[in-house]
């Protein structure tokens, strides 16, 4: 059987578990420090803490963290990894990603979710429902893409920036690391890293 263990019983795990049956998981299963006091998520069983999946990694070979805190869901994948788990890269079936972009590992690519050509995705990032990252971006690890962004050609997103629900991003803007873009914001100049910017223009 082949198993999928997701870290993280949330809203957000729920959306990647469906991800991952779509694409051929036949079974999902989920671990999150909260056990025993939570048990389930959804249609899905809360087999243990983290630790117990590491002890684990001949049964559940295979990974992914559905943490909606970037650097928390970048900590523990690396800790994953650290400890011989793979990571999986989940692309929604409804999502459409060019055969020229590259999504690594531990990344989640949700519905109508459009990715083009010689963009890049680092690990550990979710690009969320309805978005778009045009050609030539480099997006960096642990990034959050909200749905409804659209990010132009040729932006860089550094490490651990969120972009909020319904923002744009201008063009071959910079954006540093753990950056926070608010909902609806639209960048149209370079924001250093960790700012928090808002509004039209986004200041
Ligand atoms: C920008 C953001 C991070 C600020 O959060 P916060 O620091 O908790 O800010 P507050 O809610 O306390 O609001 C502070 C002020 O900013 C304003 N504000 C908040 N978000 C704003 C936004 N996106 N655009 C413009 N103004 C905003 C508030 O109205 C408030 O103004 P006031 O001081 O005049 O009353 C947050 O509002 C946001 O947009 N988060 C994105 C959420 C999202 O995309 N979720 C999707 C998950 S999938």
């Amino acid at each position: 059987m082949k198993t999928l263990a997701i870290v993280g019983a949330s809203g957000h795990g729920k959306v990647v578990a469906e991800i991952a049956e779509l694409v051929g998981w036949q079974e999902v299963v989920f671990f999150d420090d909260a056990f025993p006091t939570v048990l389930s998520v959804g249609e899905w069983k809360v087999l243990g803490t983290t630790e117990d999946l590491v002890s684990q990694v001949d049964r559940y070979s295979t990974a992914i963290v559905a943490i909606g805190d970037n650097s928390v869901r970048l900590k523990k994948s690396r800790y994953l990894c650290s400890k011989s788990l793979k990571l999986a890269t989940l692309l929604h079936p409804g999502s459409i990603i060019s055969k020229y972009a590259n999504v690594h590992s531990g990344s989640v690519v949700m519905a109508g979710a459009v990715i083009n050509p010689f963009t890049s995705i680092g690990m550990a990032s979710i690009i969320n429902t309805g978005c778009s990252v045009d050609h030539d971006c480099m997006v960096g690890e642990g990034v959050h893409i909200s749905p409804g962004v659209h990010v132009a050609g040729g932006v860089s997103i550094g490490d651990l920036s969120w972009l909020g629900i319904g923002s744009a991003v201008k063009h071959c803007v910079e954006i540093g690391s753990s950056v926070v873009v608010g909902a609806g914001a639209v960048v149209v100049n370079n924001i250093a890293p960790n700012l928090l910017v808002k509004g039209i223009p986004a200041k």
